[in-house]
């Protein structure tokens, strides 16, 4: 069974930081440097993602400059987390933990919410887990890597109907 994002979860008010919702890429080049010398999604793919309909995607401002964003493609009441990326410089600060927080609560009609991670990418896998994430499978072989593949490890979060705004 998926994890259960419980109200433990509930978002810290840090006055610092603004969510932002993204609806339109074209006035929004301050997101590029997220996905500089990165190995996820580009800042075109991602671009053309946030023009369609399924797509529900957020940015985090301190002091103005975006430093993560979180992206989701929806069908029905599943979600599937697309990116979760913070600045480099900015990790380690408890602004991804900020980000997916406030993103699931944010998610529109979405009960359940799917993922795949690098099975090396311990940090993005503790990070979901302390969200109450659960893993669900494993892809053998999905990503590339610099020697060969390694797989992906599948994770789901079920979504309590208090934790959904409609
Ligand atoms: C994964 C990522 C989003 C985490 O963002 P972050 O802002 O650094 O994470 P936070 O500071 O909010 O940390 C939250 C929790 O995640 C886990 N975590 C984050 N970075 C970690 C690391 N380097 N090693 C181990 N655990 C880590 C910890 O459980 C941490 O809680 P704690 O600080 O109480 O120990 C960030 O490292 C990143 O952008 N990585 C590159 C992109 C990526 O891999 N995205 C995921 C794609 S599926």
């Amino acid at each position: 069974m998926p994890g259960q994002y419980s109200s433990r979860c509930a978002t810290v008010p840090d006055s610092s930081t603004v969510v932002q919702v993204l609806t339109d890429l074209s006035g929004t080049a301050h997101l590029k440097p997220l996905y500089e010398n990165t190995d996820g999604p580009s800042y075109e793919f991602l671009k053309g993602l946030v023009a369609q309909a399924h797509c529900q995607a957020w940015c985090l401002l301190r002091d103005e400059q975006a430093v993560a964003a979180i992206w989701y493609q929806c069908a029905g009441e599943r979600a599937d987390m697309i990116d979760l990326r913070v600045l480099a410089s900015s990790r380690r600060q408890g602004l991804g933990r900020r980000l997916l927080r406030a993103s699931l609560t944010a998610l529109e009609g979405v009960m359940t919410v799917d993922l795949e991670v690098r099975e090396s990418n311990l940090a993005a896998q503790a990070l979901y887990r302390t969200m109450g994430f659960e893993d669900t499978g494993c892809r053998p072989d999905y990503y590339a890597t610099a020697s060969g593949r390694e797989p992906a490890i599948l994770m789901s979060l079920s979504l309590s109907v208090d934790d959904v705004i409609r």
